[in-house]
């Protein structure tokens, strides 16, 4: 398979190229904005999306898939520079899209559980969303020009990812927990937001499945069980042996983060386990992958 991943020195797009690699049987093009860390076996593109001729990237490549990964993805971020996120995370988007619809490539999009207003719970493909900060409406915006287009494309919905890597783009609620707490810092956390925490390997498994399937359709893919931020950091405490107590429960409003953040926005990952076999790894063995691959470091 010829395959294009944007965003790839983000936690996403580098655990799904080091799943692409195995067997050396796809072709890699990745793009990222900062330079990457030299690999032979992958064609780079250091560029900064927002001023690319998309297009002809698109048309020079003829990738068989595209797996999107490239956004503005901190909620804050985009709240307090609303124009570099329609940018990115619309504008730059539909121009794939379109790209995507003139060349063949099937297009996967990677959106998010903050679609959701969160006032619900187990929210499925077909649930109604309603965004309430400035990240959530760019990526239902983004879904819409998506779906409206009628292309080859999935949108894959994913909540909370975790993991390690080196020289990551931006850092995860895992490794923030566990930096603070190695190093005997306290670290508040709000025990009110509800999540589906998700192993970023597994996630990178159900893209490859949905690339090599072109399976189309809107796809909730998140770890499989729903658990507060607060109880999360408390098991990785648990799991990495740290003192337990540097963990203060915090409320959401007491956090008051620039973009508001939905409270309940578990996903039901039914959808996925049936069409794409898609088997989350328990959080257990999850905290366990991580802590080997941090002890490896
Ligand atoms: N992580 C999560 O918990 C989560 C949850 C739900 C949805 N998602 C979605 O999943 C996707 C991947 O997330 P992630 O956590 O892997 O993201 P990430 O770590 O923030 O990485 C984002 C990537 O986008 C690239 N990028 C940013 N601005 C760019 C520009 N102007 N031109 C070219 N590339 C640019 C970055 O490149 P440089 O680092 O080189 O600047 C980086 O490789 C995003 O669409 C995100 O919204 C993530």
């Amino acid at each position: 398979m010829k395959i294009l991943v944007t965003g790839a020195n983000g936690l996403i797009g580098r655990k799904t190229i080091k799943a692409l690699q195995i067997g050396n049987k796809n072709q890699i093009f990745a793009t990222s904005q900062r330079k990457i860390q030299a690999n032979p076996n992958i064609e780079f593109f250091t560029v900064n999306l927002i001023y690319s001729d998309i297009n002809k990237l698109v048309e020079t490549l003829k990738p068989d898939v595209l797996i999107h990964c490239a956004a503005l993805s901190s909620p804050d971020a985009c709240e307090v520079d609303k124009y570099s996120c329609k940018k990115l995370n619309v504008e730059v988007t539909s121009r794939f899209a379109t790209a995507c619809r003139d060349y063949g490539t099937h297009l996967i999009f990677l959106s998010t559980d903050f679609i959701f207003d969160g006032k619900k719970a187990d929210y499925t493909e077909t649930d109604f969303p309603a965004p309430i900060c400035y990240y959530g409406e760019s990526k239902l915006e983004i879904e819409n020009i998506i779906q409206d287009m009628k292309i080859g494309a999935t949108i894959v919905r994913t909540s909370l990812v975790y993991g390690y890597e080196e020289h990551l783009s931006r850092s995860n609620i895992a490794l923030r927990v566990i930096d603070h707490l190695k190093n005997g810092l306290s670290y508040r956390v709000p025990f009110d937001q509800i999540r589906t925490p998700t192993l970023a390997e597994d996630l990178a498994l159900a893209l490859i499945t949905i690339a090599e399937k072109r399976e189309g359709g809107v796809f909730n893919v998140s770890g499989g069980e729903k658990l507060s931020v607060y109880e999360f950091s408390k098991r990785i405490a648990v799991c990495f042996g740290f003192d337990e107590s540097l963990l203060i429960s915090t409320s959401t409003e007491e956090l008051s983060e620039p973009a508001i953040r939905p409270l309940n926005t578990s996903l039901d990952i039914t959808k996925a386990k049936i069409l794409l076999n898609y088997q989350p790894t328990s959080l257990n063995d999850s905290l366990k992958i991580l802590k080997n691959q941090l002890h490896q470091k």
